[in-house]
């Protein structure tokens, strides 16, 4: 049996505040079992909903030098769908408000911590991984701190690290001493070939140095960190290791997301009577959210995180324009105060047409994958993006821009053809997003049946994590030789 440790900073069902927690949440579960025993750690934060800490057993505690202290470590173990996951506790670093503030120095702390908490309390808990799985810059300093000090202790000899992106525009910088001081790494992993970057220590890069593999979320981001534009400053680092860089693409949990059996939407439909049965869903929400109940409105939905990232200056811009037509928009997400604000704003404006749910909610976000008939996404950039699988699975047809895993999961139309699964445009400008919003609006008011064929396409097509899951354990494999 190969043991596999994943290490991340947030984790479906237990904590949730982006598509990393989905993932970390869905893939384990898909590997196989025979060959594989998948565990997760994760810190145990003081803002989780009470009903998954009482799932949570004591394991162990002892104190650990950091910091120039001697800080408490409790580690809590909890079964679910027989995945095991253990939680660093210490309540110093992980209480507050959300799972992450804007104070940038406490945050390298935290995550500092608990890089060397959860290798230190390894041979506590009995479980001695072949490989250890990290995620994003929370988790960067575990191949740094396993090739400084833990690799001498006979236990660790050998365990073999991976680095996955999910979002290289987060890296975990500050100044060069202050991050020497709290992680008391020795001055030498400060310079250009280790954690220094223009001037600043930088835990992802500690982590992109010493992992043994790399990976990101989609086969074009990967080719895309490469470039000037979407290195975020690291892309003469990925060149530098592009032969252990690759990508695999996410997938979604399938059962989770079925319109044929989820219980959070009206009018469960499949791939035969979507045609009369998804129209309901879309009736129910117009009257849920005080929308105009009209059948033949073309609804577009956004389910997001509300940030730079997903593109909302395009959609601010061409707002007032857009919303002259028979549209209807419906949002779901928290984020950025000027997206907020932006979003109400125009649901004041255009009360029948807009609704600006500025809130989390997963039953909505079910309701609106189920009711829309377009999902709108023009990312500027995006490792992968899983709500367009949503709402593909949901046979609501995606309006992406091309970049990232949205070019890599999305076929564009082709109206000679007869192909493809939603639309897409290439460059970061409103009004090519107006116009293939327009296109689609057309294909859907003039073309009826080419649309319903695209969504019969959209709906059969297949973003489980079978396949990736599959590429995952051939590396796994691989690593361990
Ligand atoms: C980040 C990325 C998103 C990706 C997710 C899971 O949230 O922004 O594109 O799908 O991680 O990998």
């Amino acid at each position: 049996m190969k043991k596999i440790l994943f290490v991340a900073s947030e984790g479906v069902p237990f904590i949730k505040t982006g598509g990393l927690a989905d993932v970390v949440g869905s893939l384990p579960k898909c590997i196989d079992k025979r060959y594989f025993d998948v565990r997760v750690i994760m810190p145990k934060y003081a803002c989780m909903k009470q009903e998954f800490k009482d799932m949570m057993k004591y394991k162990t505690h002892y104190y650990m030098d950091f910091n120039w202290k001697n800080e408490y470590v409790g580690v809590l173990v909890a079964e679910v769908n027989g995945i095991t996951y253990y939680f660093i506790d210490n309540e110093s670093y992980f209480s507050g408000f959300g799972v992450y503030s804007d104070n940038v120095i406490d945050e390298i702390t935290k995550y500092s911590y608990f890089c060397k908490a959860v290798l230190s309390s390894l041979p506590l808990i009995g479980f001695r991984p072949d490989i250890i799985h990290c995620h994003d810059w929370q988790t960067g300093l575990i191949p740094v701190y396993l090739h400084e000090r833990f690799q001498q202790n006979e236990f660790f000899r050998g365990i073999k690290t991976v680095m996955t992106i999910h979002n290289l525009k987060f890296q975990g910088r500050w100044d060069v001493k202050t991050v020497q001081s709290i992680t008391g790494l020795p001055g030498y992993f400060f310079t250009s070939d280790k954690l220094e970057a223009y001037k600043d220590a930088n835990l992802l890069k500690g982590g992109l140095v010493y992992a043994d593999a790399i990976t990101t979320v989609s086969d074009t981001y990967a080719e895309e960190i490469k470039t000037e534009f979407y290195g975020e400053g690291l892309n003469g680092l990925l060149n530098a290791r592009a032969g252990s860089l690759r990508g695999i693409v996410n997938g979604i949990d399938y059962e989770e997301f079925n319109p044929t059996t989820d219980a959070k939407i009206d009018f469960p439909y499949d791939k035969v009577n979507f045609r009369k049965e998804k129209i309901k869903n879309k009736r129910a929400l117009q009257k849920q959210l005080g929308l105009e109940q009209d059948d033949s409105k073309f609804m577009i939905g956004i389910v997001s995180r509300l940030t730079d990232q997903k593109g909302f200056d395009l959609i601010a811009y061409i707002m007032d324009e857009l919303c002259q037509e028979e549209v209807q928009i419906v949002v779901l997400g928290t984020g950025e105060e000027r997206y907020e604000n932006m979003f109400r704003h125009f649901d004041w404006k255009y009360n029948n047409k807009v609704s600006a749910n500025i809130y989390y909610s997963d039953e909505l976000s079910h309701k609106i994958y189920a009711s829309s008939d377009a999902f709108l996404m023009p990312s500027l950039f995006e490792p992968c993006g899983l709500s367009q699988l949503m709402a593909l699975r949901y046979g609501t047809l995606p309006i992406v821009r091309e970049t990232g895993g949205l070019k890599d999961t999305v076929e564009p139309y082709n109206e000679y053809e007869s192909t493809g699964t939603g639309f897409s445009f290439r460059n970061y400008n409103a009004h090519e997003m107006l116009a293939t919003i327009r296109y689609a609006k057309y294909v859907f008011y003039q073309r009826r049946r080419e649309w319903n064929k695209m969504v019969d396409r959209a709906m059969a097509a297949d973003f489980s994590w079978e396949v990736s899951a599959k590429k995952y354990q051939e590396m796994y494999d691989w690593l361990i030789g």
